[in-house]
């Protein structure tokens, strides 16, 4: 078997194990939880936990804060499946772990992929513990998922992402924000490879690019998943201020400490969410 038939073959079988979990279940909405933000995993009702590493091609995952699991259940009565823990290409790179993971998801149903991610904002009004919700993204990776071979059976070779971060999904969003209280920034997502965390020059590039927020995820995920026509929506959890825009030193620990202090009003956005997108 050749890679590309090796990959196909595992989101086969990630597909039928997940298909066989699901008992019935028919989640059209699927939401990738970012660093410090796996709170709401505990928070699916009726769940069903399969490891990714019982999933054929599914990622093995490195990082402290991101648990490598797939549960299937109920957010709020919504059929969900809640990803726990993602693959970054400051770890690897090989993107077939996260195409396999996105795409499987894809295979039994999903259509709509809600990402979330921890961020460095670069505005001095997006402050840290706030979120922000992506408009659009610069693919400052060095790097898209999609290079190699293509498989058509997943997705065209070229494809637009004039309107990655979807429109309609993202006004939705906003007025459940309002409604909840919730400060909801809104913003363009730059992502950097990671794993240092950037420069003060850096920064400023950024910024001058026309970015509101740096991380390291998130661009390869709605990458894969505008690939096979699955709409996609984001939230920041801002953890930090850019290097160089204030005195913090930045470490993973601070990342984690402060994603947790935004993660109460990530959660009920999201949770107030679900009803609305999965509709
Ligand atoms: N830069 C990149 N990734 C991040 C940051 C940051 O400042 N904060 C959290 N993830």
């Amino acid at each position: 078997m050749n890679e590309v038939q090796l990959h196909a073959e595992n989101v086969r079988q990630s597909a039928a194990r997940i298909t066989a979990a699901l008992g019935g279940l028919q989640p059209k909405i699927a939401v990738i939880l970012g660093s410090g933000l796996g709170g709401l995993a505990a928070r699916v009702e009726g769940a069903v936990t399969l490891a990714y590493k019982d999933l054929p091609g599914f990622p093995v995952l490195t990082v402290a804060g991101h648990a490598g699991q797939l549960i299937i259940g109920q957010l709020n009565s919504v059929p969900v499946i809640v990803l726990n823990g993602r693959k970054h290409f400051y770890e690897t790179h090989d993107a077939y772990p996260l195409k396999t993971l996105i795409r499987a998801v894809h295979a039994v149903g999903v259509e709509t992929l809600f990402l979330s991610n921890a961020a460095g904002s670069l505005r001095p009004h997006i402050k840290v513990s706030e979120l922000m919700l992506i408009t659009d993204h610069i693919n400052f990776l060095g790097l898209n998922p999609l290079v190699g071979p293509n498989d058509d059976t997943f997705g065209p070779r070229f494809f637009p992402v004039a309107d990655a971060w979807d429109k309609d999904l993202r006004a939705q969003v906003k007025v459940v924000a309002q409604q909840q209280g919730v400060t909801l920034h809104e913003g363009v997502y730059v992502a950097f490879r990671g794993p240092s965390f950037e420069t003060p020059a850096e920064i400023r590039m950024a910024q001058g690019w026309g970015g509101d927020a740096v991380g390291m995820s998130s661009v390869p995920d709605c990458l894969i998943a505008r690939h096979c026509g699955m709409k996609v929506v984001g939230i920041s959890c801002l953890t930090n201020m850019g290097a160089g825009l204030s005195d913090e030193i930045l470490t993973h620990a601070h990342t984690l400490e402060n994603a947790a202090k935004g993660a109460g009003a990530f959660e009920r956005l999201v949770l107030a969410s679900l009803p609305v997108l999965g509709r």
